[in-house]
């Protein structure tokens, strides 16, 4: 049965833990999947890891559609959230929840949108009309021009301003926060206050759930890589090994081989 927004709140009230991945194509969705992660981000994060830009911000509405798409044609189980790109829903709320809609068409169970109370008008927008949201604040990557260097967030009187913009989220009906790059005790402590689960990416172990960009999780992403890094795999050094040694096989004629051959 797929995951839904009711799973999160039960996992939150048991305080059982729970993971989300980035997906951004057909056939890891499908690996993600099987192995059971129960949730499914097709972020904006594709702008970096696919794509090839340097930050999110480029990232359209349909690029955001098209990887979507793929992932929810390969998930089964797991629920899909798909992200609202820069651009696509700071305008208007009205503008939102058509961007919105369109991901959901798309086969997206649910959005993920920045800000804070910046944003709750479009989070209410949203959820009146029956898509779920969850939001993301901290570290937001679409702001990156704006908070210039510094990466790390919440810190000092900022923390009370984060937990606003929190709370806001949650009466706005959001049914998950992310929060990125922010003290673990500042995690700890929105994650008490809310009723509605919390995600983490750098925000501490205090946190709901956790989440990691999954080129990150296998180990494609070149160094350096952010603090909350974790790899579990080493992926850059075995697809170099890989076609290193088809490249050999090749040039000293083991490949193709009397297997590879058709007659
Ligand atoms: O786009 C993304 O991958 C994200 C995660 C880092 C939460 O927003």
């Amino acid at each position: 049965m797929p995951v839904t927004t009711a799973d999160l709140a039960a996992w939150k009230q048991r305080r059982e833990r729970f993971v989300m991945l980035t997906a951004y194509d057909a056939l890891t969705a499908r690996v993600l999947d099987e192995a059971g992660v129960p949730l499914l981000l097709v972020g904006d994060s594709l702008g970096n890891n696919v794509l090839g830009y340097d930050t999110t911000i480029p990232v359209t509405m349909e690029e955001s559609l098209t990887f979507t798409a793929a992932v929810a044609r390969g998930a089964r189980n797991a629920m899909v959230v798909g992200d609202l790109p820069f651009g696509s829903y700071q305008a208007s709320a009205a503008e939102a929840v058509r961007n919105a809609a369109r991901l959901v068409k798309v086969g997206a169970n649910a959005v993920k949108l920045e800000g804070g109370r910046r944003s709750a008008k479009a989070v209410r927008k949203m959820t009146e009309a029956g898509i779920p949201v969850m939001g993301h604040l901290g570290f937001t990557p679409q702001s990156a021009n704006a908070f210039g260097r510094r990466v790390v967030r919440g810190r000092g009187d900022e923390g009370d301003e984060l937990l606003a913009d929190a709370l806001a989220l949650q009466e706005a009906g959001c049914f998950a926060v992310v929060l990125e790059a922010i003290p673990a005790e500042l995690g700890a402590r929105v994650t008490e206050a809310l009723d509605v689960a919390t995600i983490g990416i750098g925000a501490g172990p205090g946190c709901d759930g956790q989440v990691l960009v999954i080129t990150d999780l296998l180990g494609l992403t070149p160094d350096p890589t952010p603090r909350f890094v974790k790899r579990y795999a080493d992926l850059r050094s075995t697809i170099a090994e890989a076609a290193t040694r088809f490249a050999k096989d090749v040039a000293e004629g083991h490949y193709p081989g009397p297997e590879h051959q058709y007659h």
